[in-house]
């Protein structure tokens, strides 16, 4: 309503002067543009190639995160004022000496918006958000961007490219490591906290940053889980599994969007006007600004849509992108499509205007250099809170997939232990990608981990093993011997950092054959094996599952790893992480995920005529929702505190849950439903909520959800969303398959 009646003015007032070109000398900032002055007198103070300079985002400096670069000075750019914003630059210093340039340089001084890749910490890097996810806990996601924003901030940085809320169900998709994993409603609850996070309560504060959610949409159902292939899906799928983080995101009150690389159903998502503008703009009622991924204006002449970057930039502008980020396409044809008549300035203008709103809503015409402050940039990063923060993000994220006799934790009383694996005294692979300005030296290792957990007299040895995927020499053998030589192994194996992320899709999922060589090794020595595993994806852990004893999933978890993994070891902390994402069995189940639909024919086993694999399971090796913990967990049945519940009624799902173990620990109680006959097919199963509690030694607590009929809706035969009256099943459990059931009636 803000924006129709500002846009309003706006109109009236260009109306009053259009075609006029200011040609004034150039007065100070604070008289030319200040926080009182509506945007729409600045834009109307525009020539026709300053708007289209504020529409202009380049890389600038050594740091690429695409393909190509500009061959323009991009200085002498800034000065003419044919750029809106840079990409790639960091630091107080360096981003105060280009904002000068910016404001002083250029004829209307208009500042420049300084963004970055800032993932999953700046400095102090946090688990990769798939890790972070695991740990179920909104609270410390938010403040792990929380403490993104301040970090990066403090650099000089007003905007980022986060959160990545892409749903993925496959996880040869290398990127499936930046998202929240696979399942709507938990994506939807993490992609509101992180934009809370980054955005805090005011964009304009010091400490905050400009989120940018990505990449809208459904990049993450590339198709064979190849980065940037064709997406083919349904409506339904899309709006069901696919928006639903977007559409939280934009109610969180994200700032801006990036359109994603790939095509959907035929048309680029950056040339998708059905997205970009009816979708989220029309029905979400978004206000922000959108930009291109990198260079995904020019990206539509090979998907084969438009012919040149002139037909690719209407494409994009009509669609709704405002913001051309490194394909040039903007800067040079939107000039003369609007000659041509093909655009209209206002169109522009539009563009412009949401553009501009951001850099008054950072504060930016107020002071342009707020972000800038030396002495901050040095206190904040890698301030002690961070690291800590991030230690305790990152135990959180872990997930316990197999603890055969308790092996773990580990009694602080062992003689000596054997610390083995190329990923076991390694400071860059922890970093993930994407780790903005993480760095190796500041990352805590396993190997340091543990040395700082025990007692100085304990004998902690270690050997590499083998590297990621070879082995050097007898690297193999002298790991085993010296391994032979201690009471407990700890070999920390799977993914090098760029295993997973941006173009580093994989079709073997495997751990590397080497790696699995050495722990067959090791296992042999007859010694008591716990894997650390590192990555960032499901990994096909057949082969692991079946011969360790004990297995925790760490992710790849940033600056603290090393810490936060011995803490988790030796029971410092207890293990509460549940996966985010299902753990195929093997890769030919891909995709594999717990919401999937009954189909006719269900399996039944030992018969062939219906859906199921002859040679292997139909279920993942790991499912959606699992974890274990140091403690064991009791599940009460499920009581209602009616059978049957009209439209307008709340029905509560009460259990109890009881710490069955004998040590304090948390729980995941997770809560699906099931409609069982619709208009149109439902799935197996749906989250529709969780809590996350703690419990001592033979507490129980009393759980109670609350179900509406919002939370039993769904897209019908005419794509409205209803709950349709009818038998339901809801689930309570510790994961998507270890539930209790019950059954109640919607009238
Ligand atoms: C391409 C990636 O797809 C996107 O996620 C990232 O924000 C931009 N490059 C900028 O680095």
């Amino acid at each position: 309503m803000r924006i129709l009646i500002l846009s309003l003015i706006w109109v009236i007032l260009l109306s009053a002067t259009s075609g006029a070109v200011d040609t004034q000398q150039r007065a100070p900032l604070k008289q030319q543009v200040n926080h009182d002055q509506p945007i729409e007198l600045l834009v109307q103070k525009m020539t026709l190639d300053e708007k289209i300079g504020q529409l202009i985002q380049y890389s600038y400096g050594s740091e690429l995160t695409g393909p190509g670069g500009v061959k323009l000075d991009i200085l002498d750019e800034i000065r003419r004022g044919r750029v809106g914003s840079l990409l790639n630059l960091t630091g107080a210093g360096a981003t105060k000496e280009i904002q000068q340039i910016a404001v002083n340089q250029s004829r209307l001084g208009i500042p420049l918006i300084f963004g970055y890749d800032v993932i999953h910490g700046f400095k102090t890097i946090f688990p990769v958000p798939l890790g972070e996810a695991a740990s179920w806990d909104l609270q410390s996601i938010q403040r792990s961007a929380r403490i993104a924003a301040i970090e990066a901030s403090a650099a000089g940085l007003h905007w980022t490219f986060a959160p990545m809320v892409d749903i993925a169900r496959d996880p040869r998709w290398g990127r499936i490591m930046e998202g929240a994993g696979e399942d709507p409603y938990l994506g939807s609850l993490i992609a509101a906290a992180r934009v809370h996070g980054f955005q805090g309560e005011n964009l304009s504060a010091d400490t905050t940053l400009l989120a940018c959610v990505k990449h809208y949409a459904a990049y993450g159902a590339a198709l064979g889980g190849r980065d940037y292939n064709t997406v083919d899906i349904s409506d339904r799928t899309l709006r069901e599994v696919y928006l639903p983080p977007f559409h939280a995101a934009v109610k969180a009150g994200v700032g801006s969007l990036m359109s994603s690389f790939n095509e959907i159903n035929g048309i680029p998502a950056t040339g998708n006007k059905y997205f970009l503008t009816d979708i989220l703009r029309g029905e979400w009622g978004f206000d922000g600004f959108i930009v291109s991924d990198w260079g995904s204006i020019q990206e539509m002449i090979p998907h084969g849509i438009v012919h040149n970057k002139y037909e690719a930039s209407e494409l994009a502008l009509q669609a709704g992108v405002d913001m051309d980020m490194m394909s040039s396409a903007y800067i040079e044809n939107l000039a003369k499509l609007v000659q041509d008549k093909r655009l209209s300035e206002k169109q522009i203008d539009a563009a412009v205007y949401r553009i501009l709103k951001m850099k008054f809503e950072l504060g930016l015409f107020d002071d342009p250099y707020r972000y800038c402050n030396t002495g901050r940039e040095k206190k904040m990063i890698l301030n002690p809170r961070h690291l800590d923060a991030a230690r305790d993000m990152a135990r959180k994220s872990m997930v316990l997939l197999k603890n055969d006799k308790n092996l773990l934790p580990l009694s602080r009383k062992i003689g000596s232990i054997a610390v083995i694996g190329p990923l076991a005294d390694n400071k860059e692979d922890p970093l993930g990608t994407w780790a903005a300005q993480g760095e190796a030296k500041d990352v805590i290792t396993l190997l340091q981990g543990i040395k700082a957990a025990l007692p100085s007299k304990t004998k902690v040895l270690y050997s590499r093993g083998c590297q990621i995927d070879k082995a050097e020499g007898n690297e193999i053998q002298e790991a085993v011997e010296l391994a032979k030589t201690t009471d407990v192994i700890i070999a920390a194996v799977g993914e090098s950092a760029m295993m997973t992320g941006e173009g580093l899709s994989r079709a073997d999922i495997r751990i590397p054959e080497v790696q699995i060589d050495l722990l067959k090794a090791l296992v042999e020595t007859g010694k008591p094996v716990v894997v650390v595993l590192m990555n960032g994806r499901p990994l096909i852990l057949r082969w692991v599952s079946e011969n360790v004893p004990a297995i925790v999933e760490t992710w790849l978890a940033g600056t603290q790893a090393g810490h936060a993994i011995a803490d988790v070891l030796f029971g410092d902390y207890n293990p509460s992480g549940k996966l985010p994402v299902s753990f195929p069995y093997a890769v030919g189940q891909i995709p594999v995920f717990y919401n999937h639909k009954n189909t006719g024919r269900p399996k039944v086993e030992n018969q062939r005529f219906c859906s199921r694999y002859t040679d292997i399971p139909n279920e993942p090796l790991y499912p959606f929702g699992y974890g274990l913990s140091y403690t064991t967990f009791a599940y009460s049945e499920i009581t209602f505190n009616k059978d049957q519940m009209v439209m307008s009624d709340t029905l509560a799902v009460n259990v109890a849950v009881t710490n069955t173990g004998k040590v304090k620990g948390e729980e995941v109680v997770q809560i699906y439903i099931q409609d069982l006959v619709g208009s149109v097919t439902r799935p197996v199963k749906e989250l529709k909520g969780f809590q996350k509690i703690m419990l001592s030694p033979g507490e129980q607590k009393n759980i109670r959800f609350k179900l509406t009929a919002t939370d039993l809706a769904f897209y019908d035969r005419e794509m409205k969303l209803v709950a349709e009256p009818g038998e339901f099943k809801v689930y309570v459990g510790g994961s998507s398959v270890d539930v209790k059931e019950a059954r109640f009636e919607l009238k």
